[in-house]
């Protein structure tokens, strides 16, 4: 089955065709620059570069594939969650050219998309597992017993963790997207050398909280300059980064072991994170557990999981009505 990708959720334009386990063509065009001098996405100007660049990211991944309009066998989009404005130009086109070819359409979750992605390396058999999803908007864990089967174990209360990275390296004047650049300099920091709290580790459940620590490395800077002194960024991005770590590795191997699964699968942009990366293979591999996570370009929003979650739906026979709409707080179900 050949299934065409297209992701707009927030602000990576991505189109993708994959045939059955295959991914053809995957093709990314970042709007990081164009938010960069703002902090943060601005939502406006994200749709509208969407609309700017979703027509030459379709020529392309399917002139890659080899492929023309007529060859497809579905058509994927991310219908949520994410920017309203965003997912409506990726459905529209999606509809356009569901509605031209009679491929059928099928809307996507975009945490499905995250959570999928591990399949796009690692092969079909994913579950049982728990996954960790960590992304700009996002923090959850999930518990999937069988494919497309989500249990949510827990969340955020407030921030997600990638929004956490972004604030803080804005904080320490660092640029946008933060994760990347928080993670590097932490390379040539000490993890312990600022003491940061660790929200809920052990309140039980499988909730998160970002807010204070976020706080607290506003304030140790806050206290830093007070003082006199030169912010020492590299502890604290070290410091900072070991803090959402340690909480997230506790949550998710608590809940391996309460639902007595064998496999975790990590997905979402943070899991790009080279520290949260090497904590939970390590982890992972003490308990004896399998553990999944997508390459680095599979982990940040891309066509390609979108695909490929549309097009296992599309063949249990799932479609999605021409009038389907953007939600942008869907639900994984
Ligand atoms: O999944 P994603 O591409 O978009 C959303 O669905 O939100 O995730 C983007 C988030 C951003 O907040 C970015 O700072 C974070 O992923 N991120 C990272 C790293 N690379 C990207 N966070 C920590 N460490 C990284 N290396
Ligand atoms: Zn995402």
């Amino acid at each position: 089955m050949r299934v065409l990708g297209i992701e707009t959720s927030c602000d990576e334009t991505g189109v993708a065709v994959v045939e059955d386990d295959a991914v053809l063509a995957n093709l990314i065009a970042s709007q990081v620059r164009l938010h960069e001098r703002f902090g943060g996405v601005v939502p406006e100007l994200a749709s509208r570069a969407h609309v700017e660049a979703l027509t030459p990211l379709l020529d392309e991944a399917l002139a890659e594939a080899g492929l023309g309009f007529g060859d497809l066998d579905g058509v994927a989009v991310t219908a949520g969650p994410g920017l309203v404005g965003a997912l409506l130009v990726g459905i529209a086109a999606a509809k356009s050219i569901a509605l031209a070819t009679s491929a059928p359409l099928i809307g996507v979750n975009h945490l499905e998309g995250h959570i999928l992605a591990n399949a796009v390396e690692h092969g079909a058999g994913l579950t049982p597992a728990v996954c960790l999803v960590v992304s700009g908007g996002h923090t959850m864990l999930v518990h999937m017993p069988e494919p497309h089967r989500y249990e949510i174990l827990g969340q955020t209360v407030d921030d997600a963790a990638g929004e956490a990275f972004d604030k803080v390296a804005r904080f320490l004047g660092l640029g946008f997207p933060g994760g990347p650049v928080v993670d590097k300099l932490a390379r040539q920091g000490d993890p312990n050398a600022i003491r940061l709290p660790r929200a809920m580790v052990d309140s039980g459940d499988y909730d998160f909280s970002l807010s204070g620590l976020k706080t607290a490395v506003l304030r140790h800077i806050k206290a830093e300059r007070d003082a006199g002194r030169e912010v020492d960024a590299a502890d604290l991005a070290a410091s900072f980064q070991e803090a959402i770590v340690d909480v997230q590795v506790s949550k998710t191997m608590q809940a391996v072991k309460d639902r007595r699964v064998e496999t975790i699968l990590l997905g979402g942009g943070v899991v790009a994170n080279s520290r949260l990366r090497e904590r939970i293979e390590k982890a992972g591999a003490e308990a004896g557990l399998r553990v999944l996570i997508p390459s680095m370009q599979l982990c940040t929003d891309n066509g390609a999981m979108i695909a490929l979650a549309g097009a296992w739906r599309l063949e249990r026979g799932e479609r999605s009505p021409l009038g389907i709409g953007a939600d942008p707080s869907m639900e994984l179900r």
